[in-house]
């Protein structure tokens, strides 16, 4: 039987809670949205969480919330998932990238001060597979500059502890419940903010620039439908319930592969914190195409780096990226997901350690 990369399941109580909401009509963003973006908010220890239709949608939001437009740069790091860069673009930004860390691949916080001209006006720290960039350093250094800070924590949610989770430390943080998440609505996402201002700007746009869509005459900004739905908040918040687990899980299958490949000679791990929960577990090896090929023989699904952005001709380049590109060329995610039976996680190190 194959074993795939990511496993992460929805049972009979997500059935039910999305049951309930359709018999209650409780349909398009209502009651549960609201009860979802409160419990999400009170997790992170944040004044305010808005739901929206996925993570893409979410980093939109808060690039549209603080009001990028043409002319503006925004710097985002070269080895992410690229719905990070898209949002700026899409507002007629330049999106200038910034290489990672050596060690870790988030972004470089010196590196970014080198790249900040007049013309900046964000930088989007990401926090790649539950590991922290260094926002709260990075916010630090651009006291009084005007300069945004916007975490992408959509691979984050969770990472962290209580009062210190992925994203508090920003301007404004976006999150993700995709499938490859640690807790899914299928689609979903959402931001969070202290910021009163911030969040008066970010509701009004997702509901067509409106505070009351039943006033006929309330047309405050253009804006657009960024609506997430009630049906998806109810299995959310199931989801929201099995935190601990899921965290638990990850943390588990991460610490099997750490310590079975310990005393690896050609696989090495990525310094990772006590509480950081990396979603994926990934590994660095040489010959990251062959390692790929013998594993999926052995009908075990590994997934690739993704490509560095500056692979895409429509994003700038103003420096070197040879950290970026060394994760991309030896990075490799193994089977994981909250979900993944330990024996899948078992049979994985096996072929690894057969490969020594
Ligand atoms: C770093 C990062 N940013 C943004 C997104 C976009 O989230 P979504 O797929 O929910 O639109 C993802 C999703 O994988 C992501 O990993």
């Amino acid at each position: 039987m194959k074993i795939s990369a990511w496993n992460i399941s929805l049972g009979e109580d997500e059935a039910r809670a999305a049951y309930e909401s359709v018999m209650n009509r409780n349909l398009s963003e209502g009651i549960k949205v609201k009860e979802l973006e409160e419990r999400l908010a009170s997790f992170l220890g944040k004044k305010y969480a808005i739901c929206v239709p996925n993570g893409s949608s979410a980093v939109l939001l808060a690039m549209m919330g603080i009001g990028i437009k043409p002319g503006d740069e925004v710097i985002i790091p070269d080895f992410t998932f690229i719905a990070t860069g898209h949002a700026p673009k899409l507002l007629g930004a330049d999106v200038i990238l910034a290489d990672v860390k050596e060690d870790i691949p988030v972004l470089d916080i010196e590196k970014v001060l080198e790249l900040i001209t007049p013309k900046t006006k964000a930088i989007i720290p990401v926090h790649l597979n539950g590991r922290r960039a260094e926002t709260k350093r990075l916010k630090e250094a651009l006291k009084d500059t005007g300069i945004y800070v916007v975490d992408d924590a959509c691979q984050a949610f969770a990472s962290g502890k209580k009062g210190d989770y992925a994203g508090c430390d920003a301007d404004i943080a976006c999150y993700s419940f995709a499938v490859t998440k640690i807790m899914t609505t299928g689609q979903g996402g959402f931001v969070t903010t202290d910021e009163d201002e911030l969040y008066l700007r970010m509701k009004r746009l997702k509901m067509q620039g409106m505070d009351n869509i039943f006033e006929s005459n309330d047309y405050q900004l253009a804006g657009f439908n960024l609506k997430y739905t009630d049906i998806l908040a109810s299995i959310g918040l199931v989801q929201l319930g099995k935190i601990p687990e899921k965290v638990k899980n990850s943390k588990r299958h991460y610490g099997l592969y750490k310590k079975a490949l310990e005393e690896s000679k050609n696989i090495r791990m990525i310094p990772t914190k006590e509480d950081e929960i990396v979603y994926t577990p990934d590994i660095l090896v040489k010959d990251s195409k062959r390692i790929r090929e013998y594993l999926e023989d052995k009908m075990i699904q590994v997934r690739p780096a993704g490509a560095c952005l500056h692979r895409a001709n429509y994003f700038i380049q103003r420096s070197k990226y040879k950290n970026a590109e060394f994760f991309e060329r030896h990075l490799l995610y193994m089977p994981g997901g909250p979900d993944q039976p330990e024996k899948n996680i078992q049979t994985a190190i096996g072929e690894l350690l057969a490969l020594e």
